[in-house]
């Protein structure tokens, strides 16, 4: 406690950022401290789960450290230790456990692990103070593509989900297919600001009424699209490569998230993931959610992308409704809702 509020730690290593944060009463960040090892991975097109776990072993304490400092606070003055235990890498999830668990017991502090999926959502509690639960939510990350109504602040129920990549994956490969490099996505949105929907590759809509999705399909129109063009000697146009793939994203995403708000005759839509951070996407939402007087929620593009703040906010949450984990809290590296 510092001034009458409640304040806390949260660590996040659950993939390829070390992160430790500090944030009061849930929603106000006193500091956010990201170590990314993209440069790293960078060389490897992708992340290297081995490589990954030994830089957060030497990273963690350095991170908690910075984001105490930056805050402000000692550890004593620390109410809850918040930590990310899956779904992710299971080598980088113990990292932060492993740290979580040992400051909890050290300093006598209660700690709870955070569903990664959660904290996204949670990072628009951050930019929006009133903002509560029930919403729809649209999680668009590298590993999850779900709309889910969240019912409150620790349950939701998925209404719909990709049956195959993910849509921040199915970006990282396009980008790799137009020679874009790691991380595709910000690559792919950029260039995609110069292009042309040109190709109007398949909008992938499955059955009538579902909310699922699914990239694969478009995934492979695009690498058959750059094969036969360099099969034939013909120069790809790798700006309307994107502008092509991320409108056929787009329309799907964009149709789906409202037509669920709809369904459920509610008027928010909470955007959550770091596809979330994508210039095209928020601006196609925003003027549609507008014509429909639906209320859009975006995050700041600081917590879209993985970081600790989100999880100090989910942790926090989890622990005014349900109370501390305890110190057999493991790693779930396929941890569901
Ligand atoms: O949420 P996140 O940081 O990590 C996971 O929990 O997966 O999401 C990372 C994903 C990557 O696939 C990355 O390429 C994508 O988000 N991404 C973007 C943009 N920024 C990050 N995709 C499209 N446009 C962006 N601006
Ligand atoms: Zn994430």
């Amino acid at each position: 406690m510092k001034d009458g509020r409640f304040l806390t730690l949260g660590i996040e290593s659950s993939c390829d950022e070390t992160a430790a944060a500090v944030v009061a009463d849930g929603r106000d960040v006193l500091s956010s401290i990201i170590s990314s090892q993209i440069e790293i991975h960078k060389a490897y097109g992708g992340v290297v789960p081995e490589i990954a776990s030994r830089h957060h072993v030497t990273n963690i304490n350095g991170v908690i450290e910075e984001a105490l400092d930056k805050a402000g606070v000692s550890l004593e003055e620390i109410d809850l230790i918040g930590v990310t235990n899956g779904p992710g890498l299971v080598g980088a999830l113990v990292i932060g456990i492993a740290t979580a668990k040992a400051l909890a017991l050290a300093k006598n502090k209660p700690m709870v692990g955070v569903n990664h999926m959660y904290g996204h959502v949670s990072s628009n509690f951050l930019t929006y103070k009133n903002l509560k639960p029930p919403f729809v939510t649209l999680i668009v990350s590298g590993g999850h593509t779900d709309l889910a109504l969240m019912e409150d602040y620790t349950s939701c129920k998925i209404l719909g989900s990709t049956r195959d990549d993910a849509v921040g994956e199915a970006y990282d490969k396009v980008a790799r297919v137009i020679g874009l490099g790691y991380p595709g996505g910000p690559k792919v949105d950029k260039l995609a600001e110069q292009g042309c929907d040109s190709l109007a590759f398949k909008r992938v809509t499955l059955e009538k009424d579902s909310y699922d999705f699914s990239f694969s399909g478009l995934k492979t129109a695009v690498l058959n699209y750059a094969n036969s063009q360099r099969q034939k000697s013909l120069k790809i146009n790798e700006a309307d490569v994107a502008r092509s793939f991320q409108e056929a994203v787009i329309d799907v995403l964009t149709d789906k998230a409202l037509k669920a708000v709809e369904d459920l005759k509610l008027d928010k839509l909470v955007v959550a993931g770091g596809v979330g951070a994508n210039r095209g996407l928020r601006r196609r939402l925003a003027a549609e959610c507008e014509k429909k007087s639906i209320k859009l929620y975006l995050p700041d593009l600081a917590y879209c992308t993985d970081n600790a703040a989100m999880i100090a906010s989910a942790a926090y949450f989890k622990y005014k409704a349900k109370g501390p984990d305890n110190l057999t809290l493991d790693a779930l590296p396929n941890m569901a809702y």
